[in-house]
């Protein structure tokens, strides 16, 4: 290819830059970036030589020498010498014989000898990702070769960033979505499964007694889980919380409340003081899910007899508290349940706030608010 800054040449730096940027693997963008810098500047050889933490090269990416070549030549070179230089200097060398330069090793038996070199260093960000090297231009590489490849050489930086950062993303959503679900599942469909086992171990209990009262009871569990297996189907479906499917927030924990207390004998009184349409439905779900935690961990542990449930709504924040008058605990205790932290976590991920106020002896507060500001 021509030298200097030719209309046709800047056309095919944007062309080999675009192709190197809308690469999506790693790999991809080493060996477009090589492959254009070799055919741009009309360089015999071409290599693309990556760092390492401890400044020597650790993966190699030659065009321009067939196999045999490769092979002659054995190890590929550790970047030390004037490859070296690049990495350490982060600066471009560029020379019109290789062979006289002050930092030039010498070369393995059976390399070929090469004359002008041109390398450059590639940044990712702050750090020296790689260099890219030319060799053995006829006539040796121009200032407008220099600048070319330093432009790809930028390019290239780019692209692996990018990749990386995408990377890093797709990582996190995939931990945060991994922790929505087990919480999800634990505070919706777990604390059911556990309120149907103990209303069938009541219903057991009565089977001389009260046979009748155990039909009941029974007929309730089934109901129950019927509700589960649909609401798990559901969250299956759509990955959503099983709440979603009740629209009206004073009706869905009217029936959570019946539900979780009935194999109880603490009396539960629900208070909401919310209009329908006031709370979001993203909200209301992780209301809901947190009422259902807070009010099922009341049933189970407090040993108390009275268990008070209110909703209230102002402007911008819905409240919600779950007060027991039971033995209350010690919260930075090492808990072995996931109840406490997944509220909290909830109530986080929608900008709200959790807090805990327990008295031995004298009951639990589990206190939320759900910030209602339309967003
Ligand atoms: N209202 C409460 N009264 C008394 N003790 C409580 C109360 N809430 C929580 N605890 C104590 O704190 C511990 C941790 O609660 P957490 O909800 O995190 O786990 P869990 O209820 O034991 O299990 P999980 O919620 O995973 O089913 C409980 O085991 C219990 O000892
Ligand atoms: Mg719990």
């Amino acid at each position: 290819m021509a030298s200097g800054f030719t209309p046709e040449r800047i056309a095919g730096l944007v062309e080999g830059a675009a192709s190197v940027a809308g690469q999506v693997e790693l790999a991809g963008i080493l060996r477009s970036t090589v492959e254009f810098a070799k055919e741009i500047t009309g360089a015999r050889f071409a290599a693309l030589g990556v760092v390492g933490e401890h400044g020597g090269l650790v993966d190699f990416i030659t065009v321009g020498m067939d196999d045999e070549m490769v092979r002659s030549i054995g190890t590929p070179p550790k970047g030390v010498g004037m490859l070296g230089l690049i990495t350490t200097t982060g600066k471009t060398i560029r020379t019109s014989d290789i062979a006289t330069h002050p930092d030039s090793t010498t070369y393995p038996a059976g390399h070929p000898a090469m004359g002008s070199f041109l390398g450059v260093p590639i940044r990712v960000g702050e750090q020296i990702f790689g260099n890219l090297y030319l060799t053995d231009k006829p006539n040796g590489f121009t200032e407008e070769d220099e600048i070319l490849i330093e432009f790809l050489a930028v390019t290239a930086g780019s692209a692996v960033s990018t990749l990386r950062l995408q990377d890093r993303l797709r990582r996190a959503a995939l931990l945060e979505d991994r922790e929505r679900i087990a919480r999800d599942l634990h505070d919706s469909i777990i604390q059911d499964l556990f309120a149907v086992g103990l209303n069938l171990q009541a219903a057991a209990a009565q089977v001389i007694t009260d046979p009748e009262g155990m039909r009941k009871k029974i007929d309730a569990s089934i109901d129950h889980l019927d509700e589960s297996i649909a609401a798990l189907r559901r969250y299956i479906f759509d990955l959503r919380p099983p709440v979603w499917a009740r629209p009206n927030l004073r009706e869905a924990l009217a029936d959570l409340v019946g539900q979780l207390s009935a194999p109880y004998q603490a009396t539960v009184s629900l208070e909401v003081s919310c209009s329908a349409d006031l709370v979001p439905r993203h909200i209301a779900d992780e209301l809901v899910a947190t009422v259902k935690e807070a009010l099922s961990n009341a049933l189970r542990h407090s040993r108390g007899d009275s268990i008070e449930v209110r909703v209230g709504c102002g402007a911008t924040q819905a409240v919600m508290t779950v007060a027991d008058n039971g033995v209350g605990f010690d919260p930075s205790g090492p808990g072995k349940g996931l109840g406490l932290s997944n509220m909290a976590k909830r109530v986080a991920s929608v900008g709200g706030s959790f807090r805990v106020d327990t008295t031995s002896g004298k009951g639990t507060v589990v206190r939320a608010t759900f910030p209602l500001a339309a967003d």
